[in-house]
C-alpha cells in the first residue's frame, strides 16, 4: 500500500482568502504547502517570497516546503532559515560548486533538503546528490508557470529515477511537479511518484476546495493499492 503525499502549490490559490484556503487545505488532509519563489532570471517569473511565508507560517500545522528557483539560491537561505520552514527544495542547475555547502548549511539548522531537476537535465548529472537529500523533484513542466502542460517523457525519468533509488537504497522521496492532475496522476504514481504537487489544473482549479480535494483524494485512493 502506498502512501501518497499531496503538495498545495500556493501560488495557484485565491489571495483574497488566504487564511480560509489554509484552513481548508489542513482541515481535509492535504500533507504539504509548497511555495514558489523565483527571481525572473532562472525562470522568467516572480511569485513568492520569504516575507510571505513568515507571515502565514503560523496559520497552518501543515509543513512549508519552498522550491527555489534562482540563479543562486544561497542569498535567500538565510531569510527563508529564520523562518520557521521546514524543506528547502534548489534546483540542480543552479547549486554548481556550491552544493555541499548548501546542503550542510541547511541539514546544521536541521531543516530537510530536496532537489529539483528540469526536464532536460539528465538524472546522471543529479547522481553525486541522490544519498544525501531528503527529496527528489522531477519537474514535469518547464519551471515558472502554472498551468502547463504534463510532459509525457517525464514519466520515464520518473521510473528510471526510482529504479536508481531501490537499487542504491536511497531514503529520498520522489516529488513530481508541474501539470499533475486526473490526467496524469495514474501514471506518475504508477512510475513511482510519492509526493503531486498541486496547483492550477487540480487542487485550484475551481473556488470549491472542499470538493477539489475530496474528489483527489477519491482518484489517488484508487491508485494506491
Ligand atoms: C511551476 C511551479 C509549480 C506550479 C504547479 O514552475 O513549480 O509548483 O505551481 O502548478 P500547475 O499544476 O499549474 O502546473
Ligand atoms: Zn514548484
Amino acid at each position: 500500500m502506498k502512501n501518497i503525499l499531496l503538495s498545495a502549490s500556493l501560488m495557484c490559490a485565491d489571495f483574497k482568502n488566504l487564511g480560509n484556503v489554509l484552513y481548508t487545505l489542513e482541515s481535509e488532509g492535504i500533507d504539504i504547502i509548497h511555495v514558489d519563489i523565483m527571481d525572473g532570471h532562472f525562470v522568467p517569473n516572480i511569485a513568492l517570497s520569504p516575507i510571505i511565508i513568515s507571515s502565514i507560517k503560523d496559520a497552518t500545522y501543515l509543513p512549508f516546503d519552498a522550491h527555489l528557483m534562482l540563479d543562486d539560491p544561497s542569498f535567500i537561505l538565510d531569510p527563508l532559515l529564520d523562518t520557521n520552514i521546514e524543506t528547502i527544495t534548489f534546483h540542480l542547475e543552479t547549486i554548481k560548486g556550491k552544493a555541499f555547502r548548501l546542503i550542510d548549511w541547511i541539514k546544521k539548522k536541521d531543516r530537510k533538503v530536496g532537489v529539483a531537476i528540469n526536464p532536460e537535465t539528465p538524472l546522471e548529472e543529479g547522481e553525486y546528490i541522490y544519498p544525501l537529500v531528503d527529496k527528489v523533484t522531477i519537474m514535469t513542466v518547464d519551471p515558472g508557470f502554472t498551468g502547463q502542460k504534463f510532459i509525457e517523457e517525464m514519466i520515464k525519468k520518473i521510473e528510471k529515477l526510482n529504479r536508481i533509488k531501490r537499487e542504491n537504497s536511497y531514503k529520498f522521496f520522489i516529488e513530481v511537479d508541474g501539470g499533475i492532475n486526473r490526467e496524469s496522476f495514474k501514471k506518475v504514481i504508477e512510475s513511482g511518484a510519492q509526493i503531486l504537487v498541486l496547483g492550477s489544473t487540480s487542487l485550484f482549479s475551481s473556488k470549491n476546495l472542499k470538493e477539489n480535494i475530496e474528489g483527489i483524494k477519491g482518484i489517488i485512493k484508487s491508485y494506491e493499492n
